[in-house]
Order: structure tokens, then C-alpha cells, then sequence
């Protein structure tokens, strides 16, 4: 296998899980990331791929890009994905992730590269009207940043129908938990994720976790949301690149567990995981927060195959404890 595949935002949380998962089936990688919410030290360091810092909305460096290298395919990560700061600022999410990748697929149509694996998410579908949610429900983004995906998602569409750029898109759930030998974890800055603010509490870096929101309609009054396992999440994403490499059409695949915990559940089995006890307080709803997420993935599991290894929320926790204890104890 000599093709190489360009993994955008290879450097960030999934990207890198992805760019092990692919290491593993012995592709070769370069990624491109602009570093802004990626880490440096986790490529040179873990990764061991090459790495062109750059940015998606450059076109002179993805022509040179595609030009140099012999790529097969795309795996696109790069984006911004704070719901909260999209609603404040609009603009950095529409030109990132729409005008970056329209880029992006620009450059790919000129250099006659025609797979591309996106990543989407449950954010695109707004406040559901069924649970579990199939890929067919509705979308009605209630954000901008669930809105600059739909966008992609729409052009991806337009440009399989044009092109014949066949795509494969994961509409991903709650990602969570780190790489099994701890290669690779959750690193944001700032960090606004339920885990890992659960998690660096336990470590003694935060006076408290607080739970936003105790009158929602579940069965302890707080969020329900689907954990999916990063490693999971990556498997699925070369399971979904041989799709397109064997010649298969664009899909749209949810990625989720199928189950759903509160966040109050949350914070005792982080408890139980961690052995350690630390504050938590209730505090307002966070604006743009649907009651309960969760998702139907039967798709992924028939067409491609998928099947998730680690779908137990302590094995999940455990590992994302073990990360979290060696970058940040
Ligand atoms: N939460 C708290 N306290 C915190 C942080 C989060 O109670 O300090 C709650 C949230 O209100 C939510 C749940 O924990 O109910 C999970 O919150 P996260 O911020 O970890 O994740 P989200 O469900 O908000 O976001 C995820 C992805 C987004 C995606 C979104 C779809 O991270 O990229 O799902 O709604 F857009």
C-alpha cells in the first residue's frame, strides 16, 4: 500500500486517534493542521507522521499539497467546534469549516482526488423528535456551528451529483475517552467538555464540576448524551475509508453507542473510576443544550461493519482518566 491519505486536523483530539488507527492498517499519513487547537508535541512525539502545518482556507498549499504527495484520500477533522463561541461569532465558523473546505474539495476536484471521509455531527440535527436518532431524522441545526456542517454536508452532496467526489459522512455523537495505551487524549484549550472538566476536577486543577441544569425532562433532571469511545470513532473512520477506496458510494453514517448517561451519572462513575471526591455544584442551563442525545448507529454496524470494542462508560472513563493523569497530573 503506497497511496498516503492527508488527514486535516490530524493533530487534534479524533484527527490523532485516526492517524493511529490508520498507522495501524499500515497507511501512510500526512496531516495538515494549522495548529491553532492542535498539538505539535503529540505528532512528533506519538504520532510520528509528517506534519505541514497549514490551513484548509490556503489554496497555493493544498495545490502544492496534493502536487507533491501521492494522496488517495481525504479525512477531513479540521474545524472549530465550540457550540457556545459559534453563537458569538459566526463569521470564524462559516469561513473555517465551509470556506476551508470548500477550499479543501476545490483543491482535491483540481488534483482528481475523489474520496473524502467528513466529519459531521449530531449537531446537525437540532432538538430531536425521535430517540434513538436514524440518520433520515430531520436536520435543523439550532447553532452555527451544527449549521457550517450541514452546509458541508450539503455540498458534499452537490459535488458526488458534479464531480463524482464520493464521501463518506460520520455524524459523530459525544466523543469521549483516550487511546487505550495512551499515546493520545483530550487536549482542548479551553476545555468546555463535560469529561475532562469532570476529570481535572478529580485532579485537583478545578475548585468544582458544575451541572448545568437539574429541570430537564430525564430521568435525574440532567443531559442525557451518547458517549462514544475515540478509538471507536477512529476505527469506524478506516472502516469508512476502505468503503470508498473499494469503490463504494457516499454514505452517511451516524457514530454513537446507543446509550444514554446523565450527567449526574456521569460524575459518579467518574467518582467510582477516579477513587476521588471533589465538589459538584448546580448551576443555570446552558444556552442551546438539547434534553437527551442520543443516536442509532445500526447503519455503520451493516454497511460497514463497524463494531465498537470499547462501549463500557468505565472503560471509557478509565482510559480518559489515564490520559488526563499523565498530561495534565
Ligand atoms: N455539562 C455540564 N457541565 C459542564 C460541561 C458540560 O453539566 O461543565 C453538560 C452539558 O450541559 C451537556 C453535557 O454535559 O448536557 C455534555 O456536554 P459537552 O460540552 O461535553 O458536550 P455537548 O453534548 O454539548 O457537545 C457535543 C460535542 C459538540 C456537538 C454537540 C452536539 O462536543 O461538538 O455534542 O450537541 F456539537
Amino acid at each position: 500500500m503506497s497511496s498516503t491519505i492527508l488527514v486535516t486536523g490530524g493533530a487534534g483530539y479524533i484527527g490523532s486517534h485516526a492517524v493511529l488507527s490508520l498507522k495501524e492498517k499500515g497507511y501512510q499519513v500526512v496531516i495538515l493542521d494549522n495548529l491553532v487547537y492542535g498539538h505539535r508535541d503529540l505528532v512528533e512525539k506519538q504520532l510520528k507522521v509528517e506534519l505541514v502545518v497549514g490551513d484548509t482556507c490556503d489554496a497555493s498549499l493544498l495545490e502544492q499539497l496534493f502536487q507533491t504527495r501521492d494522496i488517495s484520500a481525504v479525512m477531513h477533522f479540521a474545524a472549530y467546534a465550540y457550540v457556545g463561541e459559534s453563537v458569538e461569532n459566526p463569521a470564524k465558523y462559516y469561513h473555517n469549516n465551509v470556506v476551508g473546505t470548500l477550499t479543501l474539495l476545490e483543491a482535491m476536484q483540481k488534483a482528481g482526488v475523489n474520496k473524502f471521509v467528513f466529519s459531521s455531527t449530531c449537531a446537525t440535527y437540532g432538538v430531536p423528535e425521535i430517540i434513538p436518532i436514524p440518520e433520515t431524522h430531520p436536520q435543523n441545526p439550532i447553532n452555527p456551528y451544527g449549521a457550517s456542517k450541514l452546509m458541508v454536508e450539503r455540498i458534499l452532496k452537490d459535488f458526488d451529483t458534479a464531480y463524482n467526489l464520493k464521501s463518506v459522512i460520520f455524524r459523530y455523537f459525544n466523543a469521549a475517552g483516550a487511546d487505550p495505551e495512551g499515546r493520545t487524549g483530550e487536549d482542548h484549550n479551553p476545555e468546555t467538555h463535560l469529561i475532562p472538566l469532570i476529570l481535572l476536577t478529580a485532579l485537583g486543577k478545578r475548585k468544582a464540576i458544575k451541572i448545568f441544569g437539574r429541570d430537564y425532562p430525564t430521568r435525574d433532571g440532567t443531559c442525557i448524551r451518547d458517549y462514544i469511545h475515540v478509538t471507536d470513532l477512529a476505527q469506524a473512520h478506516v472502516l469508512g475509508l476502505e468503503y470508498l477506496l473499494q469503490g463504494g458510494n457516499s454514505e452517511i453514517f451516524n457514530l454513537g453507542n446507543g446509550n444514554g448517561f446523565t450527567v449526574q451519572e456521569m460524575i459518579a462513575t467518574a467518582k467510582a473510576v477516579t477513587g476521588k471526591e471533589f465538589a459538584v455544584e448546580d448551576a443555570q442551563r446552558r444556552p442551546g443544550d438539547p434534553p437527551t442525545l442520543i443516536g442509532s448507529s445500526d447503519k455503520a454496524k451493516q454497511i460497514l461493519g463497524w463494531t465498537p470494542q470499547y462501549d463500557e462508560l468505565n472503560q471509557i472513563l478509565s482510559h480518559a482518566w489515564q490520559w488526563h493523569q499523565k498530561r495534565h497530573g
